[in-house]
């Protein structure tokens, strides 16, 4: 049976990596197989176009440029990692998709709709999250989280945005959720990790019935020819 794609979503500082590897933690107490993994990123090519991007190279091309290469990453993400995993039974617990690229190039950059839907039917075609929990934060209060994470480092390409752009990325953010109930739910980031994790993890029961796979024989994940190990299900990001 194909795995569960999650999407996690939102603004800078929302805790979305945090609350991803909670519930990949969770799941995996159930015998569940969980990839935890990332975009930009999760894939050695998509790793790649990651450092260009946030490093700000690519923004003098411009959004639409910038919202090619994230498809592009995201192609690669899918074909290597993604629908491998979801095929062999894994779940897919993913740190951003393409809701960042309809928010941040698309509402926020500008880029014209149609190019950014033309994108995500070619890269994400069939493969959709069967659900995306969104973070959601005051703007000024995620920032100031991301700033300390950061420990004095610089912002990187799109942290460095200023107060204006990240409001309107969270804007962006409530109207997907509202046009797609049935895919997004929206949960408030303020609060402490662990109480956020407890609503996490009521949404993916309630949505996915995880709770119900504990009974189900967690299906093994054939062995790659010749390797006596069990395949890997961690994706390891740099
Ligand atoms: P990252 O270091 O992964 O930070 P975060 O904790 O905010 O996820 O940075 C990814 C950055 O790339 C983030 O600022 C959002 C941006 N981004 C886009 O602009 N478009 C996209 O499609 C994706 C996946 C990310």
């Amino acid at each position: 049976m194909r795995g569960k794609f999650i999407t996690f979503e939102g603004g800078e500082g929302s805790g979305k990596s945090t609350q991803a590897s909670l519930l990949a933690g969770r799941l995996r107490t159930l015998g569940i197989s969980v990839i935890l993994t990332r975009e930009p990123g999760g894939s050695p090519g998509a790793e790649m176009v990651r450092h260009v991007l946030l490093a700000g190279a690519a923004k003098p091309l411009g959004a639409e440029a910038e919202a090619i290469l994230f498809a592009a990453a995201r192609a690669d993400h899918l074909e290597k990692t993604i629908r491998p995993a979801l095929e062999r039974g894994a779940w897919v617990v993913c740190d951003r998709f393409a809701d960042s690229t309809r928010v941040y190039q698309g509402a926020v950059g500008k880029v014209d709709d149609t190019v950014i839907r033309a994108l995500e039917r070619v890269t994400v075609g069939d493969t959709r999250p069967d659900l995306t929990i969104m973070l959601d934060l005051p703007a000024e209060l995620g920032l100031s989280r991301a700033a300390g994470r950061r420990e004095g480092a610089a912002a990187d390409r799109f942290e460095g945005e200023e107060l204006a752009f990240h409001a309107a990325l969270r804007d962006a953010y409530r109207v997907i959720a509202a046009a797609e109930p049935e895919r997004c739910v929206v949960i408030e980031a303020e609060p402490p990790p662990h109480r956020i994790s407890d609503e996490v993890w009521t949404v993916v029961c309630a949505r996915l019935g995880a709770a119900q796979v504990e009974t189900e024989p967690p299906a093994a994940p054939p062995a790659p020819a010749g390797a006596s190990e069990p395949a890997r299900d961690v994706v390891a990001v740099p």
